[in-house]
Parts: C-alpha cells; structure tokens; sequence
C-alpha cells in the first residue's frame, strides 16, 4: 500500500487527547477518508439488505393478495440479484478499506513508538521496565489494530444499520417502527455499566501480562546467572505466581464478558418477540398487510442486530480506549531534545579543554544522593585524565556528563570555555567517543559492529586498522567468515575481553575529539592490555581522554590522576606526586604491587 510520507511521518503527539475517541480519531490521521468509504461503504450495504425486504413486501402484497397490481417477475427477480450483489460488494469493498485502515495506522503507530522510545531519555529508561515497553509497543498496538479493524468500522456500521432500519420500520408502520427500539435505551444503560468494569478489568489484566513479559525478559537475558546459582525452582514459583495472577484477572475479565452477552441477548430476545407478537396480532386484524408483515419479520432481526451490537461495541471498545491510553503514557513523555542548545563550533574546530567548576549532580530518581559533589579540575586537549575509587564513587556518572546523558545539578562544566548546557547533545555526541563498562553489541556482523555509527563510508583498509589499534584483528580472522561473522545468538559469542576491544575498535573508528575509556581494558590480560594501551597511545595523542581503570598500572602514564571517594576528588595530581602521599593511592599501589609480586613468585616457583 503506498501512502505519502507527510501521512507515515505525521506526529502522533497531536492524537494526544483527554477524550480518547478523539484521540483515536486523530490517530488515524490520513486514514480517516478510507475509515469513512469503509463506514459508508457498509452503510451501503446495509440499504441494500433493507431494500431487499422493502422488495420482497412489495412482492408478497402484489403477488398473492386479491386485487394487488399485476407485478414484472423478471424486473423483480433482477432487483433481487442486483441487491444481493450490491450488499455483496459493498461488503467486501468496507472490509478492504478497514483492513487498510487498521494495518496503516498502527504500522505507522509502531514505527513511531521505535523511533520515540529510542529518543526518551537514559533518565526514563532506568527507570522503566522493558517488558512494559515491549507489551505496549506489541500487544497493546494490536489491541489498537483490532479497534480500528472491527469496532470503528462496526460502530459505523451500526449506526447506519440503526438508523436505514429504524427508518424502513416506520416506513412500515410507526407503531411496529417504535415499538421495536424501545430496548435501546435499557441496553444502552446496561452496557455503559458493564463497559466501566470491563475496562477496569482489562486495564489490570495488560497490567499483569507487562508484569510477566518483563519477568520472561529479564530471565531470558539473565539465565546465565539463574542457572549458576541454580535458582530455575525459585525464578519458576515466581513466574508460576505472576501467571496465576493473570489467569485469576483473566477469568474476571471473562466473567464479566461471559455475564453480559446472556443479559444482552435475553434483553435483546424479549424485544423481539415482542415485537413479532405485536406485528402478529396488527395482521391478524388486520391493522397490516401480510407483505408488511414478512417485511417486519426481516427486518426486525437487522434492527435486533445492531442494538445487539452497540452492547458488544461499547463493551469491546473499552479495550482499544485502554490500551490506547497505555501507548499515549509512552507518546506523552519528551524526546531527550538532541539539538537544543545554540553553540555549534564549525566542523573540526573544537579543542577538547574541559573545566569542571564546582560540578554536582544528582540522578532524579535520588534527588537528595549528591553522587558527584563539588568537582572542580581541569585538562587540555592532548591530556589524559585518569579516573580512580572504589565501586559507586561515581567515575562513570561524572564521565555520563560530557555527552550530556545527564545533566549536571549545580556548578559549571566548560568545554574550550562554554557552558557545556549550550553545546547540542547530538555535536557532543558526534564528538566523544565511548567505550562503555559494559560494551554492547548487536546482534549483526562483526564489521556492522566495528562501523555502528561512523556515518560515513568506510573502506576496509580502515576497519582493518581499528581493528588492529584494539588488538582485536588476529581474533577476528580466526572466526568462520572473519569480519563478517554474526555475533550473538545466531553466531560467534565473544568473550568479555573481545567484545571490549570490538568496542575499542569502533571508537577508533568514530576518531572522536574526546575519549572516554571506562574500565575498557578491565576483562583482558596483563598482555593484551599492554598492547591496546601501546596502540590507544597514539590515539591519545591530541585527543582529551578520560581513563577510568582499577589497575594502577593501567594510569599510571596519565597526566592527572583523580582518586574518587563516595563522590568526591579525594586526591589528585600525578603518579609520583600520589605516591608521595599517604592516601588512598598508596595503599591501593601497595597491594597491587604486593599482589602482582607474590603472583611473579608463584609464577617462577612453578616454573622451576
Ligand atoms: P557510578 O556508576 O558512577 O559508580 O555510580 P562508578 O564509580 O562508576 O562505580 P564502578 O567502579 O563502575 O562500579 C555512582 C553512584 O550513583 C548511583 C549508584 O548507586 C552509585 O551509588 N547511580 C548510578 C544511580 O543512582 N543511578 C544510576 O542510574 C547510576
Ligand atoms: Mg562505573
């Protein structure tokens, strides 16, 4: 189905709305004249059917009652195919455009729930769990497929099939025409009454099944450390109670499902024998003919249907209206703005001196943990920064600052003196290169990896030579298809180590102003981080880089050393100036060498 890019690309912010018809109404922005050729479409369709009584009245009277008009049986018999043909066709015309209705907005639902999520802030990714992302994007945009497939057609459909019936029946006759709907406002009170509860019902039953994605997810992504610690029983009781759990909101679900069809259809049935009554007793005196009759007797059953339907509708809609409240909790929340900031230096001009002033910051969810406080130091282009503490001191949150991932509290922090808050987030980006504590690769080839994000044409002499700079190459070639092997679940799983220097490779490959290295030589061995540390020197050269590491041998060539305790520099400047203190440094110097001695004897006793 091709559609224009101005309706693929609409904002779906502006289907923000209190009044969720509304805003589904708006959600199917570009959709809504074929949701309206769908509506009219059956509407046309329901005429047709109406006709076709409307015919066979005619017909009954004319042909069988003493003294009727002599009638055309071929022109009638032509009527009656041309109408059942035209129901036909219009049926099938409104279910072709409601199913391109349905799949077009929520195609384009979906990709902008991607693009979206992608863009919220690190701030609302820790604190949101993946498993209700994944049953928002997925089963919640399905619930809005089938609302937009079935119940906004059919409420369309409904309403026409009310209204030409309605019409026809009083056409009949006004008593038999009113007679027959005095249900509809009885029904109406009931489903409203049973569509708050159901929707109550299914919110909390969505709520529960997020529940037990998120559970399913993180066990999958962590079954490593289920199956170490042999917790399979543990994790499985827990899964088994999150399951009853939704089981037990299920069946209330469906209990109340399953208590209003037979109040519905015993409502429903009451009316129309009714109303068959009624017609019976007006021909058996006579009030109407025999044609008029049968014509009742048919139609009745399309004017039942509807008001059986507008139950069914009300009920079923509350489904859509929840689960479209759900996906719009995700719409509402702001994009980490990427380009707001009005300080772009021209391409190639920024230095990379940084000074931080007094820096603090807190993480929003913990406003009062002052996880950096009062950090004041500063470095030029071409220095290497080391930074150094104990587990939480908060290197990698004070490093998170510089690509603005987070924003720092108080304070200034300058780069080549201004305001870091006035740089954009995607030049500072674009600018420093990280390798992060934990590398992540995707699941894509190996040469994907390397490349991920450069934005430009790459030729292989250059990958190859990343790939050297971060010791990685040899590796590499020793895999089944070398650069383009598969990592991840469908192909090769690479070591902690590896992955790290696959990651070392790609920010070679960015050629960033600033280099972050945290903890990225942490899952290799004395050698190999010998050789990385030899090829990142000449990398270093000209760049500002930030090494956080917890081998003193690893920093020990920086130009600052900051020591780092519950947030704060405790001591700073240059390895031989920290040794000379008596501080944390030298006590962590002290094992360290103490250690690394007493494994050089063990190494040499065994080797004799
Ligand atoms: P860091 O993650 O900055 O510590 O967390 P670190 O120095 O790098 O530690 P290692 O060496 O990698 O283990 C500093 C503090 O910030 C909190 C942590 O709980 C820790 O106390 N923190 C971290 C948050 O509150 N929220 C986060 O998203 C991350
Ligand atoms: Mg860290």
């Amino acid at each position: 189905m091709s559609v224009s890019s101005s309706v693929l690309n609409y904002d779906l912010k502006n289907a923000i709305s209190k009044n969720r018809l509304l805003g589904l109404w708006r959600l199917m922005h570009g959709f809504q004249w074929k949701y309206i050729i769908a509506t009219v479409s059956i509407g046309f369709a329901a005429v047709a059917k109406t006709c076709t009584y409307l015919l066979l009245r005619y017909f009954v009277d004319n042909a069988f009652t003493e003294g009727g008009t002599s009638i055309n049986l071929p022109l009638i018999a032509l009527g009656f195919i041309l109408l059942a043909g035209a129901e036909g066709g219009f049926t099938f015309l409104s279910g072709r455009f409601a199913a391109q209705t349905a799949e077009g907005v929520t195609r384009r639902l979906r990709n902008y729930l991607f693009d979206h999520i992608q863009h919220l802030s690190f701030t609302y990714h820790s604190q949101t769990d993946t498993g209700e992302l994944i049953q928002r994007s997925t089963s919640d945009v399905d619930a809005l497929r089938r609302f937009y497939a079935d119940q906004a057609i059919g409420a369309g459909r409904i309403f026409l099939l009310f209204v030409v019936n309605f019409v026809a029946l009083l056409s009949l006759n006004v008593t038999l025409g009113l007679v027959s709907v005095i249900i509809v406002p009885l029904m109406f009170y009931v489903s409203i009454l049973f569509f708050r509860r159901i929707s109550k019902a299914y919110e909390s039953y969505q709520e529960q099944e997020a529940t037990l994605s998120t559970t399913l997810q993180e066990n999958l992504t962590g079954v490593r450390v289920v199956k170490a610690f042999a917790r399979q029983q543990f994790e499985m009781d827990k899964f088994e109670r999150d399951n009853f759990e939704k089981f037990n909101r299920g069946k209330k679900l469906l209990t109340m499902h399953s208590l209003f069809w037979p109040i519905s259809d015993t409502l429903c049935g009451f009316q129309m024998v009714g109303g068959f009554l009624l017609a019976s007793i007006m021909a058996v005196n006579g009030q109407i003919t025999v044609g008029t009759y049968l014509a009742y007797v048919g139609l009745v059953v399309w004017i039942i249907f509807p008001i059986r339907g507008l139950g069914r509708m009300i009920v079923q809609m509350s489904t859509g209206m929840v689960s479209y409240n759900r996906v719009m909790e995700i719409i509402r929340q702001e994009r980490e703005p990427l380009d707001e900031g009005d300080y772009t230096p021209a391409a190639g001009t920024l230095r990379g001196d940084l000074e931080f002033q007094n820096v603090s910051f807190a993480y929003e969810d913990n406003p009062t943990q002052k996880v950096l406080d009062d950090i004041t130091f500063a470095c030029q282009r071409g220095q290497v920064v080391a930074l150094l503490g104990s587990t939480g001191s908060g290197k990698t949150s004070l490093v998170n600052l510089l690509p603005r991932f987070y924003d720092y509290t108080a304070g200034s922090l300058l780069l080549d003196g201004v305001e870091l808050r006035r740089y954009t987030r995607r030049f500072l980006r674009s600018q420093i290169g990280i390798v992060e504590q934990e590398p992540f690769l995707f699941s894509r080839t190996i040469r994907e990896n390397i490349t991920y994000g450069v934005g430009r044409e790459v030729s292989e002499e250059e990958i190859v030579a990343a790939a050297q700079a971060a010791a990685v190459h040899d590796v590499i070639l020793t895999f089944p298809q070398a650069y383009n092997t598969l990592v991840g679940e469908k192909g090769v799983t690479l070591s902690g180590g590896q992955k790290q220097r696959v990651a070392i490779a790609r920010t070679i490959l960015k050629n960033p102003r600033i280099l972050i290295l945290d903890d990225s030589t942490s899952s290799v061995d004395t050698e190999t981080e010998g050789e990385i540390r030899q090829a990142l020197q000449s990398l270093m050269q000209d760049r500002t880089t930030f090494v956080i590491a917890h081998r003193i041998q690893s920093i020990m060539n920086a130009d600052l050393i900051l020591v780092m305790d519950d947030g704060r520099i405790v001591q700073r400047g240059r390895h031989e100036d920290l040794l000379a203190q008596d501080g944390i440094y030298r006590q962590i110097f002290n094992i360290q060498t103490r250690i690394e001695d007493e494994l050089e004897k063990e190494i040499a006793s065994v080797s004799e």
